[in-house]
């Protein structure tokens, strides 16, 4: 069968079979399928979905386009999270240390920039010196001493991820149910799992604008994690405004510190905690999942959270001492504030106009090859709901360059709404899948 002959079957809403699936998978990783006729593929997937059995096809191929990091020796319950990607998402620097001074292994293979949202790897990389490339022996180990390490996708984890994360970031097919279900669950396949938490984002500044699309997500991804035998849960959770106040690299990190010395935003402080929970109750540390929450609430408090990141990010080449000294981390040189044109309650902050903003200053990438300013970004100075007088500043922009500027600028300002009621009070933790 000719590669185009399957876009042509795709496109027309005709189900492949497995050994189909995994052909173009593994002859796109190896470079004998081009880039144009995988991204019609996407599109055609974008369009047309793809059943349980392709999906799960596709992500077996994924999965197998690298190496299996086999942790069994490693003593303890092995629970890992993933999101799906938000704006100010920095959840995984406060629950994964939380987790690991409970008691849980945390291996976490994480992703990078994607579209307007935040990567995990590009914050860590904020930090100088910071390696998210540690071989397998080395991430094996790390986990055994420290008991959290995190790696990123690489030419030996999940290289097919790679590959296409970048493709569907430049076609325009990264919002598919599908296609984000394969990219986590085959990173997540990568390493032995006892346990997986999902953070499933809805919202403007998520892939999934409406709750029942996240549903659909959330329901694939625990479908697959249970035909693997794999304890999941996935929480659905709100990203119509960012998560904090900080967006971009540095500045992410400097609000993760504040966090873990338990002086963060309210709405971070409560997913993160939520999602430690998941993870130590899936870990089978504690008999119930308030136990759980005691627990990571305990941990948080007593400090040695915050001492487990300064851990990890020793181990993986870091300077601890960048979250006590802020100066270590990449600054910018400028801040442009946009204030409040009247009096008024905060009722809305599109995050996914904020991340663009980041992105356009150099926070994100826009073609596949861009180098991440790890200095730039935007703090929000008021959320959702805030009352705020005129000529108040809703935030600051952070830049070291001049170029783009103003149109960032522009969409941050378009990014507030202000009315003359209070909005309506919203979950931040919608559901439950799992
Ligand atoms: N995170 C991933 O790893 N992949 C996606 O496609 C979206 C979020």
């Amino acid at each position: 069968m000719r590669t185009v002959d399957l876009i042509h079957r795709k496109r027309d809403g005709e189900e492949l079979a497995p050994e189909e699936i995994t052909r173009l998978v593994s002859e796109y990783t190896g470079g004998s399928i081009p880039d144009y006729q995988m991204s019609a593929f996407l599109m055609a997937t974008f369009f047309s979905g793809m059943t349980d059995k392709e999906v799960g096809a596709m992500v077996d191929a994924m999965r197998a386009s690298g190496d299996f990091i086999d942790l069994s020796e490693v003593k303890g319950p092995k629970v890992d999270k993933h999101s799906t990607g938000g704006v100010g998402d920095k959840t995984s620097f406060i629950c994964g240390p939380l987790a690991a001074a409970a008691g849980v292994k945390v291996p976490m293979i994480s992703g990078r920039a994607l579209g307007h949202s935040g990567g995990t790897l590009d914050k860590l990389e904020a930090i100088p010196g910071f390696r998210v490339d540690l071989p397998a022996e080395e991430f094996k180990k790390q986990l055994d001493t420290v008991g959290f390490a995190i790696i990123g996708q690489s030419p030996t984890v999940a290289p097919a991820d790679g590959k296409l994360y970048s493709l569907r970031d430049a076609t325009a097919t990264v919002e598919c149910i599908p296609l984000i279900a394969a990219s986590i669950m085959a990173k997540k396949f990568a390493v032995t799992l006892d346990g997986l938490v999902l953070d499933v984002k809805v919202g403007n500044g998520a892939f999934m604008k409406r709750q029942v699309d996240a549903r659909k997500l959330a329901q694939m991804m625990h479908t697959i994690a249970r035909r693997a035998d794999l304890r999941a849960q996935a929480l659905i959770t709100d990203m119509n405004q960012p998560l904090g106040f900080a967006v971009g690299n540095a500045l992410e990190i400097m609000e993760v510190s504040q966090t873990l010395q338990n002086a963060g935003p309210i709405d971070l402080h409560r997913v993160s905690i939520e999602l430690a929970a998941r993870m130590i109750f899936l870990g089978r540390i504690t008999p119930t999942l308030d136990d759980a929450r005691d627990l990571a609430q305990a941990k948080l408090i007593d400090g040695s959270a915050y001492r487990k990141f300064k851990e990890v990010i020793q181990a993986q080449g870091g300077n601890p001492q960048v979250l006590d000294r802020f100066d270590l981390l990449p600054n910018a040189s400028g801040a442009h504030e946009i204030t409040s044109p009247r009096g008024g309650y905060i009722s809305a902050i599109d995050a996914e106009y904020i991340g663009m903003a980041s992105t356009l200053i150099g926070a994100g990438r826009d073609q596949k090859d861009d180098v991440i300013d790890p200095a730039v970004g935007v703090v929000l100075e008021v959320k959702v709901g805030q009352k705020v007088d005129a000529g108040a500043v809703l935030c600051r922009v952070y830049y070291t360059k001049e170029e783009n500027l103003e149109d960032a600028a522009q969409l941050v300002e378009d990014a507030f709404r202000i009315s003359t009621a209070p909005p309506e009070g919203r979950e931040l933790i919608l559901e439950v899948v799992g």
